[in-house]
């Protein structure tokens, strides 16, 4: 296969990873990086055009308002319910799955693909995968593409001692050289599925294939584009990750996942040890934006910020491209409705925007549509899971915890619609 980049040509396997945008050339035409698309003609394309950065040129991470602000993954919180619920009351710039093993998708534990489920009003939407094996991101990317993901962020921050323990998550910062062996098979996953592989062919079990068209859902109305939804381009790679293991070692950690170009990386201001323990260390943050700088790749800081006001104080501090907001999401989706004041404040040096004031029963209302669409999609997961969601919402009014009390103990919707809709109906 000839390769083109910079307009010679290359014989070679594969294109370089630091090539800036490279076509692939056959007796049919070319295949551009850059607008991901086969030309017929290859005179027709000005291959002198541009610098823009390898793989990540057309990301949509290029097209996001900056700085970002978008919400953090959350296992066990953000499913696809809890994202659907923010999209539509705050509506954060990007939304990330929970993670999900690239194990279990691609030997057919969840042959449902419960885990990657998603819906149209999340967009900008990154599935958030973990795992140690290079091979089984490869297959993962395929699937992932197929699904119609924008995005693929990779874990490189999990603190859990099975995850960690076994290498994946938080445990691929000891091992910077399988961290960048799985960012290059990942890719390469993603190049592959765009210039037409079959993802029937790439060894998946047929019960995953199977499930593929029922994934996506469709709530509130939104349904997919079919031309934008047949289109193979590729999609960029992130990392999110934290400071270290048992100590801060993002100058050697960064550097080595910038030489394999991430369009994004998420750093999380704690070592693996603290786990959530202490504060978020944003100084540290404040050194790796200073090394991300100029490379191509963004920076997102993330790690306890609870309102508007410290998102703003936060990025102005560090010169971070944006934050992601974790637990503060829980109950409140409305936090995300400050985006545009946020970026407005740090363009500006305008004082930072004061949090949404949300009625208490505009919260129970949400919450109650929360369970509604949760109850709907729960599968073979009890009501009981809702009972977290529900107690978020019952906070910042007169007698919240007493009707938290309350609502930790239905069972049912039915006994929730008897205790919120008096309240919601007036
Ligand atoms: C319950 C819970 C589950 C989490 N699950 C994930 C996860 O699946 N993937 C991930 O990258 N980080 C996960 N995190 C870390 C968060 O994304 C985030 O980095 C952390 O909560 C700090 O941000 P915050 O202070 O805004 O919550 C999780 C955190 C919590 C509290």
């Amino acid at each position: 296969m000839d390769w083109i980049n910079g307009g010679k040509f290359y014989q070679t396997g594969q294109p370089e990873s630091n090539w800036d945008l490279w076509v692939k050339a056959d007796g049919a035409g070319i295949f551009d990086s850059g607008s991901i698309r086969w030309y017929d003609d290859p005179l027709k394309r000005d291959l002198s055009r541009g610098n823009g950065r390898f793989m990540n040129e057309n990301s949509f991470w290029n097209h996001l308002p900056q700085p970002i602000v978008g919400l953090a993954p959350m296992d066990g919180v953000t499913d696809a319910v809890f994202r659907a619920i923010t999209a539509r009351h705050g509506g954060p710039d990007i939304s990330f799955t929970e993670f999900t093993s690239v194990d279990r998708i691609v030997l057919g534990h969840d042959p449902d693909l419960s885990d990657l489920r998603y819906s149209e009003i999340e967009r900008p939407v990154i599935a958030q995968v973990f795992g140690t094996e290079p091979e089984a991101f490869y297959r993962a990317a395929h699937l992932i593409c197929e699904l119609g993901f924008d995005g693929i962020d990779i874990n490189m921050g999990c603190p859990s001692k099975t995850i960690a323990g076994a290498g994946a998550g938080a445990g691929l910062i000891r091992t910077p050289e399988r961290a960048r062996e799985i960012l290059q098979r990942t890719r390469q996953g993603i190049w592959d599925w765009a210039a037409g592989q079959e993802i029937g062919r790439i060894g998946l079990p047929a019960v995953v294939v199977e499930s593929i068209p029922r994934v996506k859902a469709c709530w509130f109305s939104q349904t997919p584009d079919p031309a934008e939804a047949a289109l193979r381009r590729t999609i960029p790679v992130s990392v999110k990750t934290r400071l270290g293991y048992n100590q801060v070692v993002i100058e050697d950690w960064i550097p080595s996942l910038l030489s394999e170009s991430p369009a994004a990386i998420t750093l999380h201001g704690r070592t693996l040890a603290q786990r959530y323990r202490g504060e978020a260390d944003w100084e540290a943050i404040a050194r790796a934006a200073e090394i991300v700088r100029g490379s191509g790749t963004l920076i997102l800081g993330n790690g306890d910020i609870r309102s508007a006001a410290t998102a703003v104080r936060r990025i102005r501090e560090t010169g971070v491209h944006g934050v992601l907001l974790g637990r503060a999401a829980m109950g409140n989706p409305w936090i995300f409705r400050t985006g545009d004041s946020i970026r407005t404040a740090v363009r500006t040096g305008e004082t930072p925007p004061a949090d949404p004031c949300i009625s208490p029963v505009e919260k129970l209302a949400v919450a109650l549509e929360h369970a509604e669409l949760f109850d709907r999609n729960r599968g073979t997961l009890s009501f009981r899971v809702v009972r977290k969601y529900l107690s978020a919402y019952c906070r910042g009014f007169k007698n919240a915890s007493e009707l938290r009390q309350r609502l930790v103990r239905v069972d049912t919707l039915r006994e929730l619609e008897a205790i919120l809709q008096p309240v919601v109906c007036g």
